[in-house]
């Protein structure tokens, strides 16, 4: 399905809970996190209906994230509904990586394809200051163990903070040339819990890039599965690759070809756009399976061309990340 800016949209990014087992500083307030009620979150046979008409409205790749999707139970059984929707050819899942370890196999085997880690400090301190409460190893862990299960490519999210981990850019960097990881580096964004959020606090991507290339020489990557709006590179000799996302010092709104879905069942074309299509309402009141693929057409449709992050959406967007599903 192509939008009105001539972008195939085939990437439904899902978020299934609002809860999340971390509490890392950008995101949300240590307590006093308004949770959804059970009652109001789609349930998971609502959730694999509205992906098997998102797939009838050209929807090819699905991505399960949150909060944290873990805390949320029965997530391989969703898995196993979504990989019997013919047309849905990839399944990811974005994680903390704090319940990963444990639950890997059983996630396989109800065939999740691949998998996006969040990590923003390899150094134990300095995790568990930002995250407030996780704790580096069992991440670790969980990464050997995507690896190990042949997860691939298995990636790993760090968004840079100025005066947080600006001092070990080098280090994920050489995270990706000894191991067969993708570390995407993240430019801070006005969103989820401004109160520790600076513009200051901002590492464009170029920046990033500028020091990496003093250590290594980087070489354009060819596409990998799912790479979306990152711009990637190898780093010469090594296994992995790094990437850039950067969603403030570059419009890469023009390769976007995702649509998002909350855990209550709003649907949105863009993670800045405040307009929302409610698909749960829409389900109690009756709506047939072609009512809800027109929703999901409109919302293709009039995503906009690109997002307003810059220029003040950042105090009014009602929702937060964890809300959204990063
Ligand atoms: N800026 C950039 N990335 C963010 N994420 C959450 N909040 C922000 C922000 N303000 C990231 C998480 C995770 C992904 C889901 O979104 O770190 O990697
Ligand atoms: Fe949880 Fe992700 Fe938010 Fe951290 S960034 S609190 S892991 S939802």
């Amino acid at each position: 399905m192509v939008d009105n800016h001539g972008r195939n949209i085939n990437y439904l990014r899902i978020s299934i809970t609002d809860r999340c087992n971390l509490r890392c500083r950008y995101c949300m307030p240590y307590t006093g996190v308004e949770k959804l009620e059970h009652f109001s979150i789609l349930n998971l046979e609502e959730i694999a209906r509205l992906v098997r008409i998102a797939a009838q409205a050209g929807i090819r790749k699905v991505r399960l994230t949150g909060g944290e999707h873990l805390v949320r139970k029965n997530v391989a059984q969703l898995i196993r509904y979504i990989r019997d929707i013919e047309e849905i050819d990839d399944i990811s899942l974005t994680t903390n990586g704090t319940l990963f370890g444990s639950m890997a196999e059983e996630l396989k085997d109800a065939g999740l394809d691949r998998i996006n880690f969040s990590l923003d400090s390899m150094v134990a301190d300095k995790f568990q200051y930002i995250t407030r409460v996780g704790r580096l190893d069992t991440v670790m862990s969980a990464i050997d163990k995507a690896l190990r299960l042949e997860l691939h490519p298995v990636k790993i999210n760090t968004v840079l903070i100025r005066g947080f981990n600006d001092d070990e850019i080098l280090d994920f960097a050489a995270m990706a040339y000894e191991r067969p990881l993708h570390v995407r580096f993240i430019e801070f964004m006005p969103i989820g819990d401004l109160q520790f959020w600076d513009r200051g606090n901002i590492i464009s991507s170029q920046e990033t890039k500028d020091i990496i290339s003093g250590r290594y020489r980087l070489l354009d990557a060819k596409k990998i599965k799912g790479s979306g709006p990152a711009r990637y590179f190898n780093l010469e000799g090594g296994q992995g690759s790094i990437g850039f996302i950067s969603p403030m010092s570059n419009h890469f709104c023009s390769a976007c070809n995702r649509i998002r879905m909350t855990a209550e069942g709003k649907l949105r074309g863009c993670l800045y756009d405040k307009r929302e299509v409610d698909l749960k309402q829409a389900m109690e009141n009756g709506a047939s399976d072609e009512q809800l693929r027109q929703m999901f057409l409109e919302t293709i449709s009039s995503k906009p061309d690109k997002h307003h992050m810059n220029n003040g959406w950042g105090a009014d967007n009602r929702r937060k990340m964890y809300q959204i599903g990063g």
